[in-house]
């Protein structure tokens, strides 16, 4: 059973609270559906057990002359379905298209209080989000909503990701923020055509070494940006995630990117496919090894503080804290 949503309420138990006032929910998986096909909408319901996040996709992916059923699509999936503790989001076009303002004008009275967090593609720097939150402000005020529809804003361009801070601290509506890997490389010049994932050619080479020769090792070409990210939304209280990884084939690949990911702060990833729940599911949810290892630390320090061998490591405030972050995930998991 997943937590129950509820907004401005803290994590988990006790200090610290990194993702403070932020939605406590569970989110390792934003479940990608195109809501203009009327067979993706049918399987929603089973959904809505399976995963903890369902977004239905306005943007890229969705054909130009279906990008209308699609909004309609979206607001017919969300009147059909109850959602209970399952996140319901949306991505919607991106500012400067010609379907972002009925996007949210249509959206925003019709799916009201069901709707949890407007996904906002190419957010290039803070003035992105102050025209979303106005908008949204009008929008609820206007339709009588109670809870404030949060933004989470794709991270996919250069400006973007030179902004990232301003970016997070744009809005106390900012729910967080993804890495979309595939228009951040075309906006940068990247020379790849790959949608997040590696790159054989991106490696370093080992020195000479005899008959063995030397051998090429595989960088992370993400590793700079999710760690910007990750800083800038811990730093304003949000939630960094990993966007899409596209070769459905490869779920070793898939699965690689989404830990390192994961041991570098993020909370969940997108899953474009359904084979990615699962993938995402085991990620995103502590191992239970370190789990158990993490509660040796906590019962051996219950005040936090001072320092104390385990299994030979040594153990003070500093990895308490790290042990209760595991923890509180993995309370989070299991409540
Ligand atoms: C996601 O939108 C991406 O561009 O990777
Ligand atoms: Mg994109």
């Amino acid at each position: 059973m997943k937590s129950p949503k509820s907004f401005y309420a803290p994590l988990a138990i006790g200090a610290p609270q990194p993702y403070r006032d932020r939605p406590v929910a569970l989110e390792r998986m934003i479940h990608f559906v195109p809501p203009h096909i009327e067979k993706m909408r049918a399987k929603v319901p089973d959904l809505i057990d399976k995963v903890d996040v369902v977004l239905g996709n306005l943007e890229d992916a969705i054909p130009a002359d279906a990008k209308i059923d699609a909004r309609k699509g979206f607001i017919q999936l969300a009147a059909d379905n109850d959602f209970k503790d399952t996140g319901l989001w949306t991505r919607v076009n991106c500012l400067n298209s010609p379907w972002f303002l009925d996007d949210i004008l249509q959206i925003v009275p019709a799916v009201g209080d069901k709707l949890d967090v407007i996904m906002l593609p190419k957010v290039e720097g803070a003035w992105d989000i102050h025209y979303l939150d106005q908008l949204l402000a009008q929008l609820e005020a206007q339709a009588g909503l109670t809870k404030p529809i949060m933004i989470h804003a794709i991270l996919e361009t250069a400006e973007g990701v030179k902004n990232v801070e301003e970016i997070a601290a744009a809005s106390p509506r900012m729910h967080g923020m993804s890495l979309g890997p595939a228009d951040l490389a075309a906006s940068r010049g990247m020379k790849t055509t790959r949608v997040g994932g590696g790159h054989p050619d991106y490696a370093v080479l080992s020195d000479e070494d005899g008959a063995a020769g030397r051998t090429a090792y595989q960088q992370d070409l993400w590793h700079y940006t999710v760690g910007k990210m990750v800083d800038a939304c811990l730093s304003y209280g949000l939630k960094p995630f990993y966007g899409p990884f596209g070769d459905f084939s490869d779920s070793d690949a898939c699965q690689s990117q989404f830990r390192n990911a994961f041991l570098m702060g993020c909370l969940g990833a997108w899953s474009l496919h359904p084979s990615q729940i699962d993938i995402a599911k085991t990620v995103f949810s502590p191992d239970p090894g370190e789990v158990a290892f993490a509660k040796k630390i906590l019962d051996a320090m219950p005040d936090g503080t001072g320092a104390v061998m385990i299994d030979g490591k040594m153990q003070d405030d500093a990895t308490w804290k790290q042990a209760k972050v595991i923890v509180d995930l993995a309370r989070l998991v299991a409540s």
